[in-house]
């Protein structure tokens, strides 16, 4: 068995840390040598995270500004750096989750999400952003969900920011490559506040009482696949790994071989639609113009 990767030295923004994964994330990261900023707009919640790592004698300061504002998110990267002396890692966890169908989903509430789940990771990164490409290093998480990735009723506003990210953290990574900052993403699923008040939750989830599931669902199972991704010896970048109940998998976008034809009429397109979803080895592409290069190469020769 290998030793666990160490993160001495190493200054983490956690946001929303103040409580469920993003507090696990923040211990988790503390109890492995890391500098830990516990960020929350509940601020007596970040407060009790960050003495709870005090008196485990690690190192961690509070910043109860919101990610979804720009001066919120300057106030975040400032914090790190000033109290903690740094910043090397960028995990943005903090989400909103609020469920309607979407003739009733008010503007307010389209608006709120947006800009809690995928406005506040680019602000955030954003500023981060200067610092890490000036150390030619950091590792940053974006926090997405298979309610994005896949879709589920209900959640038009959460499920478009989770799966923005998906965009955001594609772009990133590659923008990084030039100056050695990995960007990956997280789709968890863990028992917390906000996968209890789901509308997909079970009873026993919703008033609190928790079932078997639930326990199998721990946020200390999300945790191991946060802090590998970010630490300096994971070899990813563009990548997003589900973690639910100790279960590790990657989540990718494929592309079919499909069907071509110089002549293509909507005929075709039914008559060939077994081939057009065949998922039979399927091309996993790291960048927008490898799909044009690869069609090219095919088409042309
Ligand atoms: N729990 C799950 O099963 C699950 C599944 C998929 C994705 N996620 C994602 O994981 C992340 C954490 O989820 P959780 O279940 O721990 O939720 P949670 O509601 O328990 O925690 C979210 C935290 O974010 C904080 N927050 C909200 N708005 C903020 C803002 N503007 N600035 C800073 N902090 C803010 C909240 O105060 C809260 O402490 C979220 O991004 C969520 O969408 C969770």
């Amino acid at each position: 068995m290998s030793t666990p990767p160490r993160f001495d030295g190493r200054v983490a923004i956690v946001t929303g840390a103040g409580s469920g994964i993003g507090a696990t994330h923040a211990r988790f990261l503390a109890r492995h040598g890391a500098a830990v900023l516990v960020n929350d707009v509940d601020e007596p919640a970040a407060n009790a995270v960050v003495e709870g790592i005090v008196s485990d004698r690690g190192r961690a300061a509070t910043c109860a500004a919101s990610v979804a504002t720009e001066d919120g998110a300057g106030e975040i990267v400032a914090t790190a750096i000033d109290r903690l002396g740094g910043l090397d890692i960028v995990i943005n966890n903090a989400g909103l989750l609020r469920s309607a169908p979407i003739a009733e989903f008010s503007t307010s509430d389209w608006n709120d999400i947006l800009a809690v789940s995928l406005t506040g990771p680019f602000f955030v990164t954003r500023a981060a952003w200067p610092h890490l490409a000036a150390q030619g290093y950091g590792r940053v998480l974006m926090t997405t969900s298979n309610s994005g990735l896949l879709g589920i009723p209900g959640s038009a506003a959460y499920a478009s920011a989770k799966a923005g990210l998906w965009g955001l953290l594609r772009v990133l990574a590659l923008e990084g490559e030039e100056v050695g900052i990995a960007v990956n993403g997280l789709a968890p699923m863990a028992y917390t506040a906000m996968s209890a008040r789901s509308k997909a939750a079970p009873k026993a989830w919703q008033d609190g009482t928790g079932d078997a599931w639930s326990r199998r669902l721990d946020v200390e199972l999300v945790s191991p696949v946060a802090a590998w991704l970010c630490h300096e010896s994971c070899p990813l970048s563009g990548e997003v790994l589900s973690a639910a109940g100790g279960r590790v998998a990657r989540y990718f976008m494929g592309l079919t071989h499909g069907f071509a034809s110089e002549t293509l009429t909507m005929e075709d397109i039914g008559d060939q639609l077994a081939l057009v979803l065949d998922t039979t080895d399927p091309e996993i592409l790291r960048r927008a113009f490898e799909e044009g290069r690869n069609l090219h190469r095919r088409l042309l020769g």
